[in-house]
């Protein structure tokens, strides 16, 4: 299905942390309903104006019921998320999207049935909706999320999940430590990981090692989201891929070259 580009509405805007924010807007498209693990590309500001590129940014939660989108996400310094920051209810703002080939969920629950959800940090936004879609066929996940200090948004995962757990990197709050120390990828038939490189390398690396196959949802910075600028591309097992168009999931393996 090809992305649609539509102008929509703020409808709330919620600081979460001081750097962590809750974007809600009315998607007026329905024939283009996201799933989980795509994401759309989000402009507030005029095409003459900066920055150049539009902010892509993965779906948290989609309900088709209210054409509702929203996107959890993080204050990373650049001139984009700045001014998307500064958007209000009733602001309007370009979305272009969904994007990307997102979790196919049907299948893989067809497949597997004891799921583990991994996230880390910012990394977690996109494992909302795929929890909800888990629990929508029948699952419900095992979730393990990585914070450096304070988590946050993890409340409503209760709902869906059977067990959820939490590490930070100060010991606040949860296990003293790393998210991959929370859970044994022997325990599953399919472990779903989001987060910072060097997190989801090492969980794919002990999926690889527990013989468990792991589905890996990959950032990069994006220019044109529909895999034609190469502005994306990155190097797999099946030579050079666009993470906009041929991602951003991708097998642990596929990405990262470990066996299973
Ligand atoms: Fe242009 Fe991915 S952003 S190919």
């Amino acid at each position: 299905m090809r992305a649609a580009c539509c102008e929509a509405q703020v409808l709330r805007h919620t600081a979460i942390q001081p750097d962590i924010r809750l974007l809600e807007v009315l998607w007026p498209d329905p024939a283009h309903a996201p799933h989980a693990g795509q994401f759309f590309t989000l402009r507030s500001w005029g095409a003459g104006e900066g920055p150049f590129l539009s902010r892509p940014i993965s779906v948290h939660k989609w309900e088709s019921e209210t054409l509702t989108v929203s996107f959890l996400y993080q204050l990373v310094g650049g001139e984009g998320t700045r001014k998307l920051a500064a958007l209000q209810p009733g602001d309007r703002l370009q979305l272009t999207g969904p994007m990307g080939n997102g979790f196919d969920l049907p299948a893989l629950a067809a497949q597997y049935r004891r799921i583990a959800l991994v996230g880390g940090g910012i990394g977690t936004a996109p494992m909302y909706q795929t929890a909800r879609e888990l629990a929508a066929l029948g699952i419900r996940p095992d979730v393990f999320f990585g914070f450096r200090d304070q988590p946050y948004c993890m409340e409503p995962y209760r709902a869906l999940a059977g067990v959820v757990k939490v590490s930070t990197d100060s010991g606040r709050v949860g296990f003293h430590g790393f998210v991959t120390q929370l859970y044994d990828p022997a325990d599953y038939d399919l472990v779903l990981i989001c987060g910072p490189t060097p997190m989801m390398r090492n969980a794919a690396r002990l999926c690889a090692e527990k013989g468990t196959p792991c589905l890996v949802s990959l950032e990069k910075k994006m220019a044109c989201g529909i895999g034609a600028c190469l502005g994306c591309t990155i190097e797999t097992a099946a030579g050079a891929k666009s993470v906009c168009k041929d991602g951003p999931v991708f097998w642990g393996t596929e990405v990262f070259g470990w066996q299973t």
